[in-house]
């Protein structure tokens, strides 16, 4: 396991003296898919490519037209704020009362980052050193275990698929460990299992963290990606989190904004603060018609978000209707952007890599192998909902053909 970005780099050997902190990163364990995946579309082969949580949806009009606006005036080409334009934060405090009913001071509780990924990894960063140790949800989003590892913690991986054995997981090893681990990483909706709980799960971490003294960091990417009703909630929303912890949230996924880059930390201030001091040595803030643009579609957009969410049920059906018709054993996602698929007999023996390169090169569909998030991982297979649901039900009519030829259950619509 290691980044989840597609790289081209040739191996993992460096010529030069790197840092231990580069050399102890392991394998990357997508590289052969990507190469493949990279070679296909250089030889004209259409993949229907369902390995990254990456939007295909354009953001909507109005962000892009403010953008164009925005970029037209010399005033917004100048290094911006690093903590993100006072307006943008303010829109953020005002959404989350409008969600989640939580209150938020703009300019000590709110953080603009150049992605979510970026803060999270930042916050680590600000949080941990040599000798701390970090709880992180398992199968893992590769960025949760290696920014830990980053910044030179150690990394304590607990099963998240069950969440309440999760919250008995963690409070045996605060219990029984020597520092309790200093940070405890929670990311519902999950990546890769899809994962979610309800609200009274973070009033019981919160109630652990005061207990132990942990702090919670929450990646709360799929906050607006929901199905039929379920509603994710937020760490923020539960009594005392701001006392213990703070949460990213990112416009990559709800509106669809993942390139431009613009996610933020939100919560308690003195953490917000670490996260805002390490930032103002490294960075200079987003570009800031991104930011102007940000605004609008916080302000005007969030009708869009359901429709989206409509479409991405839509996707979801049809992918797991297809592979259900093919005998595969699906759960069926409540949120999130991944259907986490158990590889089905005969083929569980091939393992996800193997059987992930077949699809790649036997159906022409990309997906991410479960390995890829880590041992518990291993079994499954991790399809993104990122294309539209024509496109899915071609994407079944080739892995039925791969795997079943000749029979006629892989064609049915
Ligand atoms: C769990 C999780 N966190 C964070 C991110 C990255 O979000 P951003 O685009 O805001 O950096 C992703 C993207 O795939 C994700 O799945």
């Amino acid at each position: 396991m290691r980044s989840d970005s597609e790289s081209l780099f040739e191996d993992d050997n460096f010529k030069i003296p790197v840092a231990d902190r580069v050399k102890r990163l392991p394998p990357y364990m997508f590289g052969k898919i990507n190469k493949v995946k990279h070679q296909m579309r250089v030889d004209n082969i259409d993949v229907i490519d369902l390995g990254m949580g990456n939007p295909t949806d354009p953001p909507h009009p109005m962000i892009l037209e403010k953008i164009n606006e925005a970029v037209g005036d010399p005033r917004n080409h100048r290094y911006s704020v690093s903590q993100g334009i006072a307006n943008l934060r303010k829109e953020v405090a005002k959404r989350y009362d409008r969600k989640f009913g939580v209150e938020l001071n703009h300019d000590t509780e709110v953080l603009t980052c150049i992605g979510s990924k970026e803060g999270f990894s930042h916050m680590c960063l600000a949080l941990m050193g040599p000798g701390d140790s970090a709880i992180v949800p398992s199968p893992s989003f590769p960025i949760h275990v290696y920014a830990v590892m980053l910044a030179a913690g150690n990394v304590i991986a607990l099963d998240v698929r069950e969440p309440e054995k999760f919250l008995e997981n963690i409070a045996y090893t605060c219990e029984h460990m020597f520092p309790v681990p200093k940070v405890v990483v929670v990311n519902f909706p999950h990546n890769p299992s899809s994962t979610v709980i309800e609200q009274g799960f973070y009033d019981e971490l919160v109630k652990l963290a005061k207990k132990y003294g942990f702090l919670i960091i929450s990646d709360f990417a799929y906050a607006d990606i929901c199905f039929e009703g379920y509603k994710a909630p937020s760490l923020l929303a539960s009594p005392g989190a701001k006392d213990v912890g703070v949460e990213f949230t990112t416009m990559s996924k709800g509106y669809s904004m993942a390139g431009w880059r613009i996610g933020f930390c939100s919560g308690n201030s003195e953490m917000v603060r670490a996260l805002a001091t390490i930032k103002g040595y490294y960075d200079y803030g987003l570009f800031q018609p991104i930011q102007i643009a940000a605004i609008v579609a916080m302000r005007h957009c969030d009708d869009a978000i359901d429709e989206l969410c409509v479409e991405y049920q839509q996707r979801r059906d049809a992918l797991c209707d297809g592979l259900e018709r093919l005998g595969w054993e699906i759960e069926r996602p409540k949120a999130g952007m991944f259907v986490w698929a158990k590889i089905p007999e005969p083929w569980a023996e091939m393992g996800s890599i193997e059987f992930s390169m077949k699809l790649l090169n036997e159906a022409a569909v990309a997906v991410s192998p479960g390995r890829g998030f880590g041992e518990d991982g291993e079994g499954y297979l991790r399809l993104a909902i990122v294309e539209n649901s024509q496109r899915l039900r071609q994407a079944v009519r080739q892995i039925g053909r791969c795997l079943r030829p000749g029979d006629d259950v892989a064609e049915e619509e």
